[in-house]
């Protein structure tokens, strides 16, 4: 039942509206401002009935007080018929409404019904604001870029159902992750996760490594062996990387996802199988099916939920959240404060981020391994991050005065060539492009920068 506060200095009054709304609100009654005011600290009214002419510092004294406090309960202020006016200035002082004396019962009710549904609702719309503010997690995905948000229903509203997911993203954007946490979110997550490389396991053994094996069911298959499908039974499979799958594979998983039912090789008795299956790929499987690579009945199967995550790039709000959520992880594991200096930081936020979030999170590693006192410096970065901050740091040498205007211009120019081919991957066609110039010029303005592609390091 609403709690409803009447503050009136005449006992009749009071016990009049205690009587009359008692059936519809749990009523508490003072006699002066002081007294209602101190009830306010030990109970929060849905609303108030307030009389205006009392002892002591009066109605719009407490008005005034509300005010004052921010105190956002609705209040109906009761006046005299010959005392329009000073309604008129209670409700500047922030009362909801008025009504005069005397008053008819059912008018009074509907305007506090009106009063609790309005309140009501605005609860209800600043809450959703602040969820939709707020929201910038799920389990371990941080994110706060609208496409991230979105991707975050999405898999809240799937996560209750078995229907096969597609994640689709560049490398480094968090497949696995999403993978992860739409098993943690649910009904299985007690039951095992499972993922599973397809990219990584030979063709030869990819069978046996999804459906299992009896013993002697081929040369080397000296004991049985449980395939991925009935280590994850009741749980989740990611097939991470489905795009590799040799075709002869792609049938026989076809075969299991329509039938829920798998054989281990060797042994022609099938097994029955509950598994929510969620496939990951950096590849656009659609190309793959029209070269003929990859089977579009599979890729019905799988993609009935799809999920796209960005890259890194494409949702630049994201770079300094991650970069400090990564910053205080470290920070915590080697119990050090960590922070980022200026110029790092704005190094970070500027490079393209071409191996996406795993890039960034290795960086942020790297420079919490190096940095000397606590901070991390643009020197303690990876290089092409470096680069990325040396057009901010020329900016800054100008305005200071420290270089010429044409060195300036010329360094400039080598650090926006050098950025398009990292954004690129040092595709020099595709730069150019990008750039709006031939081939040709690119190739002799990277020729006068000495600028040449980075020998890659592994990719990790
Ligand atoms: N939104 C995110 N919030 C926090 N960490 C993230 C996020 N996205 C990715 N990561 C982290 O980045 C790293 C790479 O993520 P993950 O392995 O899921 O990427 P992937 O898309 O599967 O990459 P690949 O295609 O190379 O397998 C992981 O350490 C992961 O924890
Ligand atoms: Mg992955």
């Amino acid at each position: 039942m609403a709690l409803l506060l009447v503050v009136d200095d005449e006992i009749g009054v009071r016990e009049s509206l205690r009587m009359l709304l008692k059936s519809e609100f749990e009523v508490e009654t003072c006699p002066d401002a002081e007294s209602g005011l101190e009830l306010l600290s030990r109970r929060t009214p849905d609303v108030i009935i307030l009389d205006l002419v009392m002892p002591g510092r009066g109605g719009m004294g407490f008005l005034r007080e509300m005010k004052a406090r921010g105190n956002k309960i609705p209040i109906v202020v009761l006046t005299a018929s010959n005392t329009v006016d000073a309604a008129v200035s209670a409700m500047k002082e922030g009362a909801a409404d008025f009504i005069t004396k005397p008053f008819e019962t059912d008018a009074l009710r509907i305007k506090l019904r009106q009063l609790l549904e309005r309140g009501e609702l605005e609860r209800e719309v600043a809450r959703l604001r602040d969820e939709v503010a707020e929201r910038q997690q799920l389990g371990r995905l941080v994110g706060r870029a609208p496409a991230m948000r979105e991707m975050f229903r999405t898999i809240e509203r799937v996560a209750d159902s078995r229907s096969s997911v597609l994640i689709t993203g560049e490398s480094g954007t968090g497949k696995e992750l999403v993978a992860q946490a739409i098993h943690e979110l649910s009904p299985r997550s007690e039951a095992p996760f499972i993922a599973v490389n397809c990219g990584a396991i030979p063709h030869s053994l990819m069978e046996s490594a999804l459906f299992g094996h009896e013993r002697g069911a081929f040369t080397g298959a000296n004991e049985q062996k449980l395939g991925v499908f009935e280590a994850a039974n009741g749980g989740t499979l990611l097939l991470d990387e489905i795009g590799e799958l040799d075709p002869s594979v792609q049938v026989k998983l076809l075969r299991a996802l329509q039938e829920r039912k798998i054989e281990r090789l060797g042994n022609p008795h099938s097994i029955e199988v509950d598994v929510r299956i969620v496939a990951a790929t950096n590849r656009d499987l659609e190309s793959e099916i029209e070269a003929g690579r990859f089977r579009q009945d599979l890729f019905y199967r799988v993609n009935v939920i799809s999920i796209a995550i960005p890259p890194l790039r494409e949702r630049r709000e994201d770079i300094r959240l991650l970069a400090e959520t990564f910053l205080a992880r470290f920070a915590e594991d080697m119990k050090k404060k960590l922070s980022f200096e200026r110029d790092a930081l704005a190094a970070i936020e500027r490079y393209a981020w071409p191996g996406n979030v795993r890039e960034l999170e290795n960086a942020v590693e790297r420079g919490a391994a190096l940095c000397e006192d606590e901070v991390i410096r643009l020197r303690d970065l990876p290089e092409p991050i470096v680069a990325a901050g040396k057009s901010e740091r020329m900016r800054e040498d100008l305005r200071t005065g420290g270089v010429s205007f044409d060195d300036t211009v010329a360094r400039f120019e080598c650090e926006l060539i050098r950025e398009a081919l990292e954004r690129q991957a040092w595709n020099q066609t595709r730069t150019a492009e990008d750039l709006g110039i031939t081939r040709r010029v690119l190739k002799l303005k990277m020729d006068r920068y000495e600028i040449q592609p980075p020998e890659r390091t592994a990719e990790n």
